[in-house]
């Protein structure tokens, strides 16, 4: 370290350290005061935006020719989805473990006139799986834009009821699967700045319910798994551009799929089971709006915020009042 004596000799040091870091410090305040009327500025903007867009929702955006894979499209909510996308003209690959019910849907698609269909027998929990098929699709298809990762499963039973295999396998499925898929389809989407992730969570992954610890603690995961990524992408750099790549984060209560199966509703006129073709068209919806979280009914987001400003003995009281939820069951899953 070299010092100049020259210059020290004639300004105290402390003096000419507190006369720069003063000028320093005017300048860093005044850009900080800067940043806050910005910051400001943009609070009131942001927030008549969205009151605006209460009533003016945004426009949807087109589907048309964009290579759309469900993961789980064999069943429920998935299979669902792949009719409503391949009316929007998109191409649809389906995945699920159940070769026959993927079939199914593969053939309901073919009976209603759409012809670009692929369907893949893949068990998404299954890493090294999920890669080979990922492969296969880029070779026949081409490079995925809009990635459902939908295959789910929930075993209701008290915690300790719960064996490790199924814990471990809940986790699977229901996050490590997000994961796999992610690695696979998420670079050319970041590669061409353009794609969409949808991931169905739950209300299980905002509120905790009995019965279902693990499956709670697995939706609760793809929320936060939804949430870093997207604010990942937002802060980074993709090619100096604004990353245009959305992400949208899927909270439905009870949907009559059977993955439901002993369900506890004491008032089934408030928060009956939904039925899985009004979940996907809300599901389809709010992904053409580029939504970026839908709970479904859409009223029970707004509610659980409030609900955490009230007194934590209160909402519990709420919760016993309403007494709704999953009981358990022995079935496997
Ligand atoms: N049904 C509900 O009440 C409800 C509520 C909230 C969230 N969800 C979530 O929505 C998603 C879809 O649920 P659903 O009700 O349509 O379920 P579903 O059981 O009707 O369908 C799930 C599909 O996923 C497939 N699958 C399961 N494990 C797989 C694996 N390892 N690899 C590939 N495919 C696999 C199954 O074969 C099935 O076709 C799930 O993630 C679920 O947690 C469902």
């Amino acid at each position: 370290m070299t010092i100049n004596i020259k210059e020290s000799n004639n300004i105290p040091p402390l003096k000419r350290y507190r006369s720069k870091s003063m000028s320093n410090s005017v300048a860093y305040t005044s850009l900080l005061l800067i940043e806050l009327i910005l910051l400001v500025i943009k609070f009131i903007y942001t927030t008549i935006e969205s009151i605006v867009r209460l009533f003016l929702p945004p426009l949807e955006k087109s589907l048309v020719d964009e290579i759309v894979l469900i993961t789980g499209a064999g069943h429920g909510i998935g299979r669902e989805l792949a009719i409503l996308f391949a009316k929007q003209n998109a191409i649809i690959i389906c995945w699920d473990l159940d070769e026959k019910g993927n079939a199914e849907t593969e053939q309901m698609l073919k009976i209603k006139g759409y012809k670009r269909i692929y369907k893949y027998k893949v068990d998404v929990s299954n890493r090294q799986e999920v890669l080979d098929a990922a492969n296969l699709v880029k070779q026949q298809v081409g490079n995925v834009t809009v990635l459902v990762n939908n295959a789910g499963i929930m075993p209701c039973r008290p915690m300790f009821l719960q064996s490790h295999e199924t814990i471990e396998k809940i986790f699977n499925v229901n996050v490590l699967a997000h994961f796999w898929a992610l690695e696979a389809f998420l670079p050319s989407m970041i590669e061409n700045n353009h794609g969409h992730v949808i991931a169905l969570s739950s209300m299980c992954g905002v509120i905790g319910l009995p019965n279902v610890v693990p499956y709670c603690a697995s939706k609760f995961a793809v929320r936060g798994l939804m949430e870093a990524l997207y604010e990942e992408l937002r802060v980074g750099d993709t090619k100096n551009k604004k990353s245009e790549i959305k992400f949208t984060t899927v909270y439905p209560i009870m949907v009559n799929t059977g993955l439901v199966k002993k369900p506890r509703n004491r008032f089934p006129f408030l928060l009956d089971m939904q039925a899985p073709e009004k979940v996907a068209n809300i599901i389809v919806k709010s992904m053409r709006r580029n939504y970026k979280e839908v709970s479904i009914p859409w009223m029970l987001m707004p509610l659980d915020r409030i609900s955490r400003l009230l007194p934590g003995k209160f909402i519990q009281n709420v919760k016993d009042f309403i007494d709704t939820g999953l009981d358990p069951h022995t079935d496997e899953f």
